[in-house]
């Protein structure tokens, strides 16, 4: 894994952002898509954004930021969680933080996985391809999107690393029994049903720019992108029903969502807004975490995405009961500016992160964070 020195700064990151420009993006019928492979030297996660802007075609970066509507939400939750304050436990003698988690009996390096997101052909000409070999490298997870520009066997494909395959479950039922079916041959090894959306994220700044799916990068799994309007408890028993994969439920906001889907069988539950995507005005995702997490008890593992951009970020969503987190935007920034080497940059900076905040709030290990190290 690559290791950022401090002194990189700003100027370094625009730099490799400025050569990915230079090295001739792919234009895919009159989408201009970044083709630059390079580890990339970040500061932090949040200056990607602004460098991934330059690279990027203007409808394209809008899609990928933005959030829905007011972008209340998408704002929330990052002040969120400024607004947790830590505990450090001091003079307590550990040795150097451990990050490595084992979640659903699979070792990853650090409990930070990749989000499901559509469209990675909208980052990068590797689309999908880049962002599995990235994670992979970097010792963690990628979930896949149905919404993928590249089949979910080619992704398999792509990397060993573990996979997960999230459903956008589709109105015909025969469609997406076959999806999981797919997944389950092509070596998935859960499938992560969301629940909170039921179109691609409208943003004002994608519409004001025009912005649609360009046709040359269709979705590959399900030629368009198509959802089903209207979702049901009996949707995650048809699920359960139709594999063995343990199921996680992806959208969760409320305790009571959670106790009913544990009684339901669902293995998992991933509290998430979907990064202020689909509904404005819902609370935050770390704020969603402490109350669904109490009410889980620990029988599942719990995932929460939402706004992660630090070392510390990672650390307060364990410390409020998560087993992982999972990564959105800066995957795809990463993609942009740097190929498959850029998402594992972005996996180095905040395992580095992770590490710091670790040594210096007293804790040897992923295990060892818990509530008392916060407010
Ligand atoms: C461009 C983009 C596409 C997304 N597509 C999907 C998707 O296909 N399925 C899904 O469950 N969530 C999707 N999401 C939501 C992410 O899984 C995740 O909830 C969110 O991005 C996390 O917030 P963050 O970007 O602040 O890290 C998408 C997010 C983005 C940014």
């Amino acid at each position: 894994m690559t290791q950022k020195s401090a002194e990189a700064g700003p100027a370094k990151a625009a730099k490799a952002a400025t050569t990915a420009k230079a090295e001739a993006p792919a234009s895919v019928a009159g989408y201009r898509q970044p083709t630059g492979e390079e580890t990339l030297s970040i500061v932090n996660l949040n200056d990607l954004e602004a460098e991934a802007a330059k690279v990027l075609p203007k409808g394209g970066f809008a899609f990928i930021s933005s959030g829905a509507d007011n972008q209340v939400t998408l704002r929330d939750n990052l002040a969120a969680f400024e607004r947790i304050q830590l505990r450090p436990h001091y003079l307590v003698g550990k040795p150097a933080p451990e990050t490595k988690v084992t979640l659903f009996g699979q070792e990853l390096t650090l409990p930070v996985i990749t989000a499901p997101m559509g469209a990675h052909g909208l980052a990068h000409a590797s689309a999908e391809l880049g962002t599995a070999r990235g994670t992979a490298v970097a010792g963690t997870l990628m979930t896949v999107s149905t919404a993928a520009n590249k089949t979910l066997e080619d992704v398999a494909s792509a990397s060993t690393g573990p996979k997960w395959f999230q459903l956008y479950l589709q109105e015909d039922q025969g469609k997406s029994r076959e999806l999981i079916q797919r997944a389950e041959k092509a070596g998935y090894s859960a499938i992560v049903f969301t629940i909170d959306a039921f179109a691609p994220g409208s943003s004002d700044e994608a519409n004001r720019l025009g912005f649609s799916f360009p046709p040359s990068l269709p979705f590959a799994n399900t030629g368009t992108a198509t959802f089903k309007p209207s979702l049901t408890w009996e949707d995650v028993d048809f699920i359960k029903e139709t594999t063995d994969l343990p199921l996680i439920l992806k959208g969760v906001l409320s305790p009571d969502v959670a106790e009913k889907a544990i009684k339901r069988g669902v293995n998992g539950i991933q509290v998430s807004n979907h990064g202020g995507r689909q509904l404005d005005g819902v609370q935050a995702a770390i704020d969603a975490l402490p109350a669904v997490a109490g009410a889980v008890k620990g029988r599942v593992p719990v995932i929460m995405d939402g706004g992660v951009r630090r070392g510390t970020d990672v650390f307060k969503a364990i410390a409020l009961g998560a087993n992982a987190v999972a990564l959105g935007r800066p995957v795809l920034y990463g993609l942009a500016l740097g190929g498959a080497k850029g998402v594992e940059s972005v996996y180095g900076q905040l395992q580095a992160e992770l590490v710091r905040t670790m040594t210096i709030a007293g804790t040897a290990n992923i295990a060892e964070i818990s509530r008392k190290y916060v407010l």
